[in-house]
């Protein structure tokens, strides 16, 4: 009988619970479609343009087109597409002005520096170093007011029309915001299913506390009122005990394979050299080129490690007293190389060029080795794997501009696909181009 109670009044309960819900939650849309009416009425977008003082200004947008064009296309669109970095569309809503500028003039530095939306995109784009831009504030807020202009960015609102009357960044705003309204949306959701279990829970024992205080229960209903939870009973399922036993074989055999993949890779390869060398104070404070050392890296197969002549150019001169610079005079006189230790190294049936890639494609060496220049001892940056090689030509679009070698191909290729000319579709994905 009281059972009966009970299931009446637990409909009553969630009816009600119910009810709460649904009001709850058509509140909640209700201000969130209000709140997009008026972002979408206030152009936000074109006031940050106009801040940057040229809106409109066609010679600003040139020049940042320009620039853009020059450095940053091998690597982004002004629209939304991925290439191998973001697409740079809106990226004055996604960061402010003064990240921007950090960013583009040295994006490492930031990551260093722990900024939050830094890591953030380079862990998104598989940690694929950007090169540092050192250009004025002038330049790269250019380039920004090139970028929110549109101009590339839409095939077909994206005239100097769109530029004056701002139709572009306003739609873009509306797509953001929306985005971010789902956020708040899950947000207020989790809210209210807390609070749904909390009343659930202090009901219950609200209830639990009268039928004990003010019924005469009989034996089975005092067993269903005042039933405990028994811990005991679900370790000694045997149910539970299967599915522990298989995530635990799972994980092993997961880890374990983990470890097998690994094997013969070296990322993270660090050896001590015999001279303590820094990239970091050669490279990084005192701008040395790298390939004032590393000589023959643009023209040829490999990249040259520098005999100790290169280094007297300089160190005839420089801290003549020093230990370390010492050995390299006692090397000269003994005329014998520095036996550096070797970092980077493919097994010998794979093939890579350095000019193909530092010269014709116009990868920059940190795409490959990492933050050289911040190094005091050199390190394996990159696995060097055929997958890692191979992921790189799917992605990265030929650099075919002012070469006249690919001319054809490219207007082949744009007959005969809409895809981006990269350098697997031109055969940089077949075996005999890497193997002997
Ligand atoms: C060699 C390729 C390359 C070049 C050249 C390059 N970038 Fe990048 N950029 C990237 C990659 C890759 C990322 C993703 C973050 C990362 O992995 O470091 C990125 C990220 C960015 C971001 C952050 C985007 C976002 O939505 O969060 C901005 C802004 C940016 N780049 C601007 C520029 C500008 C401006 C230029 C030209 C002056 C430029 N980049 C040149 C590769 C490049
Ligand atoms: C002043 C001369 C000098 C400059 C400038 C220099 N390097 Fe080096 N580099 C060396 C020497 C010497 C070694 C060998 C010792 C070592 O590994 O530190 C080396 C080693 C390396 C290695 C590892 C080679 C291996 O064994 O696999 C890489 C990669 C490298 N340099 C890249 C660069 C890049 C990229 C730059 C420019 C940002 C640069 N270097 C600038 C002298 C220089
Ligand atoms: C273009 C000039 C230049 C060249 C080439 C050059 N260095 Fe240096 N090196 C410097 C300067 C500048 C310093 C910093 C001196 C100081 O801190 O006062 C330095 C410092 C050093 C130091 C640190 C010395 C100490 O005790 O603090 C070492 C070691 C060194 N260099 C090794 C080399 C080696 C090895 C090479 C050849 C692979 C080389 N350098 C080539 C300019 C050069
Ligand atoms: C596309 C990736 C990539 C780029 C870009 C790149 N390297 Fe390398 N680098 C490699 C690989 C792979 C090796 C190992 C080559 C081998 O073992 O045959 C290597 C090896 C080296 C070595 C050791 C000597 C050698 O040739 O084996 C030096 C030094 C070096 N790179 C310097 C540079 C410098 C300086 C730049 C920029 C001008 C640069 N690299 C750009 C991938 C790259
Ligand atoms: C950062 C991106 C990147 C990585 C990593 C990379 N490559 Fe490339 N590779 C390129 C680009 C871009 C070209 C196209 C150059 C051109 O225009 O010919 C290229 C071209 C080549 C070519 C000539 C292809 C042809 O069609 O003639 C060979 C061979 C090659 N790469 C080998 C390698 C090997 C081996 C590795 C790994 C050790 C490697 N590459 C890693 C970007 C990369
Ligand atoms: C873009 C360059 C590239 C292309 C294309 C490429 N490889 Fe590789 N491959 C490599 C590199 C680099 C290694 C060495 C990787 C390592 O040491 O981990 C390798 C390693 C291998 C190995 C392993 C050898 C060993 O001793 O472990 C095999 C097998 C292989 N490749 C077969 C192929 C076949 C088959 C194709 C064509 C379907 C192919 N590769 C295409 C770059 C390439």
């Amino acid at each position: 009988m009281i059972s009966c109670i009970l299931k009446a009044k637990t409909k009553f309960l969630i009816a009600f619970l119910f009810a709460v819900t649904v009001s709850f939650g058509a509140w909640a849309q209700a201000s969130d479609q209000a709140d997009i009416a008026t972002k979408g009425v206030e152009p936000g977008a074109v006031a940050t343009a106009s801040d940057a003082g040229a809106a409109g200004d066609p010679a600003v947008i040139s020049a940042g087109q320009s620039l853009f064009k020059n450095n940053c296309a091998a690597c982004h669109s002004a629209g939304g597409d991925v290439v191998v970095g973001p697409g740079l569309q809106g990226m004055s809503q996604r960061h402010s002005e003064s990240w921007l500028i950090k960013w583009i003039r040295n994006s490492q530095a930031l990551i260093q520096s722990g900024d939050a939306q830094a890591v953030a995109v380079y862990e998104q784009y598989n940690k694929q170093a950007m090169p540092s831009f050192a250009f004025s504030d002038d330049e790269i807020k250019s380039i920004i007011t090139y970028i929110e202009s549109g101009v590339d960015a839409a095939p077909a609102g994206g005239t100097d029309a769109a530029v004056a009357d701002g139709t572009q960044p306003v739609g873009d705003q509306a797509i953001g915001a929306i985005g971010g309204y789902l956020d708040i949306i899950l947000v207020v959701l989790i809210v209210v299913l807390i609070v749904l279990v909390v009343t659930l829970l202090l009901i219950s024992s609200i209830l639990k506390n009268y039928l004990n205080k003010n019924k005469k229960l009989d034996e089975y209903d005092d067993e269903i009122v005042n039933q405990r939870f028994d811990l005991s009973k679900v370790y000694k399922s045997s149910a539970v005990r299967t599915i522990v036993a298989l995530i635990f074989v799972v994980v092993l055999i997961d880890l374990g394979l983990d470890k097998m993949m690994g094997i013969g890779i070296q990322q993270g390869y660090q050896p001590r050299q015999p001279i303590a060398f820094s990239h970091a104070l050669h490279a990084g404070e005192h701008e040395i080129n790298c390939n004032y050392c590393h000589t023959t890296v643009y023209e040829s197969k490999s990249a040259s490690i520098p005999s100790a002549n290169i280094c007297m150019n300089c160190h005839s001169q420089i801290k003549t007293e020093s230990q370390e610079i010492q050995k390299i005079y006692r090397a000269l006189e003994r005329n014998k190389p520095i036996e550096w230790v070797r970092i980077h190294n493919l097994p010998d049936l794979a093939y890579f060029n350095h000019a193909q890639h530092t010269q014709v494609a116009g990868v920059e060496c940190q795409t490959c080795h990492g933050p050289i220049q911040e190094m005091e001892v050199v390190y394996q940056y990159s696995p060097l794997t055929m997958g890692w090689c191979i992921d790189c030509h799917r992605e990265t679009p030929l650099n075919t501009k002012g070469n006249g070698y690919y001319d054809n191909l490219v207007k082949l290729h744009e007959a005969s696909s809409k895809g981006a000319f990269t350098v697997a579709s031109n055969g940089g994905t077949e075996c005999s181009k890497c193997h002997y």
